[in-house]
């Protein structure tokens, strides 16, 4: 946990290029970035290496499909002056702190990867015995790292991937950060807080080291982080000597678990490509409508006299996303009495569902028509993010040997 205010947290996310967008990506992962691209600084990025870890014998999908996504993103709200919006192969830092953060990761760690052998298994018609590919979540560590990111927002099944960017930068830190006499250098900026905050540190500091009290550390971390008038690399030391390590040069991320969305597919399962179910962002109207009215209801309404059980049917799960208190109770009133056919209860839903989309539709109009737009808003971000990533490989060079002036 770094002692920073979530005002001043830096927030990355990624997301694979797999073309158009479907309301399960809003729900569950875009209205969740346009959030918090209001309340903190945000960098969101289009991980188009990574697809290539899985499609590398299908290139021509990408291209297309990253300024598809791009333009999804941005009519959901997401906003380039808020949000730095680039593209992952557009800033070379990325594979530079891949290349150097490989010689300090062991084998084992990318082996034992959850999503390794899961993924492997999973898509069995590819060859995925590559070392692109089991270096994945080391690559997902580059990008997290080079921005020194506070805080990333994944679903579930990314966090075992924050975990080990983790665990990377503390490796990292722990053989790189030991700077020649860090001990006396520490104990120096120490003696630069002030009398009386250099001996709330120390007490902290021992509070934290033998006691092993959190909040101490935490209280500590805030003291050294809102001092205004020592330099960063003190700052550092200060936050590194806390823990007994060394000086921070890659703080550890933090994982911000997405909170699952209700959003279902057509079909009631989870709402995904690979399953045939969804309704896209910019779904024309007349097919939005045509997929609602098609979706299967509960399977014991045979006949508009038959009552139904809203717990059994994909609809329902509908209405629980879009739907108010008022409309639920005369769903559930409706449909367990056998007041209101399908068709009727659907009504509301696709409304719904059409005020959304067109929403989308009506935002991405501009940069359809202005594909150049597109091009700026990402060339900008891109420069943007190469600012700060070259001063993160910077710090990283150096440590590392590789600082030749
Ligand atoms: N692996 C992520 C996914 O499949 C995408 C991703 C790549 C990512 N790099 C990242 C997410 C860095 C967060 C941070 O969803
Ligand atoms: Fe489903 Fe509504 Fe039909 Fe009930 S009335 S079965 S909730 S579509």
């Amino acid at each position: 946990m770094s002692g920073l205010g979530l005002q001043q947290q830096r927030v990355l996310s990624g997301m694979r290029p797999s073309g158009r967008l479907h309301l399960g990506h809003y729900h569950g992962v875009l209205k969740n970035w346009v959030n918090l691209q209001h309340q903190h600084e945000c960098f969101f990025f289009v991980a188009d290496w990574h697809v290539l870890t899985t499609h590398y014998e299908s290139p021509e999908i990408i291209q297309n499909s990253v300024w598809d996504m791009v333009i999804d993103w941005l009519a959901a709200g997401i906003n380039p002056g808020s949000a730095t919006l680039f593209i992952q192969s557009q800033v070379p830092e990325h594979a530079e702190l891949n290349l150097l953060l490989s010689m300090l990761t062991p084998l084992s760690w990318l082996e034992r990867a959850p999503t390794y052998k899961e993924q492997q298994e999973k898509l069995k018609d590819k060859d995925l015995s590559t070392y692109g590919f089991l270096g994945y979540p080391l690559l997902q560590t580059a990008d997290i790292l080079v921005y020194k990111a506070s805080a990333v927002p994944v679903g579930a099944d990314q966090v075992p991937h924050v975990e080990m960017s983790r665990e990377i930068a503390r490796r990292f830190n722990h053989i790189y950060g030991k700077e020649a006499g860090f001990e006396a250098k520490a104990e120096a900026a120490v003696k630069k807080l002030g009398k009386k905050n250099a001996k709330l540190y120390t007490s902290m500091r021992r509070d934290y080291l033998q006691e092993g009290n959190e909040e101490s550390l935490a209280k500590a971390r805030a003291l050294v982080e809102s001092h205004a008038s020592i330099s960063l690399g003190d700052k550092d030391r200060l936050v590194g000597f806390l823990d007994g390590g060394g000086k921070i040069i890659l703080p550890e991320p933090q994982a911000l678990l997405t909170p699952v969305s209700k959003m279902p597919g057509l079909d009631g399962q989870k709402m995904s490509k690979s399953y045939h179910n969804t309704i896209e962002m910019r779904e024309d109207p007349q097919i939005v409508e045509q997929k609602i009215k098609r979706m299967q209801t509960d399977p014991a309404r045979v006949r508009l006299t038959d009552p139904g059980d809203p717990d059994n049917c994909p609809v329902y799960q509908l209405h629980e996303v879009y739907s108010s208190e008022e409309v639920k109770n005369w769903v559930r009133e409706g449909c367990t009495t056998a007041g209101i056919g399908c068709l009727e209860c659907k009504k509301p839903v696709i409304d719904c569902v059409l005020k959304e989309t067109g929403e989308f539709r009506e935002r991405a109009r501009e940069f359809e028509e202005n594909p150049e737009m597109v091009r700026g808003i990402i060339a900008e971000g891109s420069e943007k993010a190469r600012d700060v990533a070259k001063e993160t490989l910077e710090d990283v060079r150096e440590v590392m040997g590789l600082a030749y002036r």
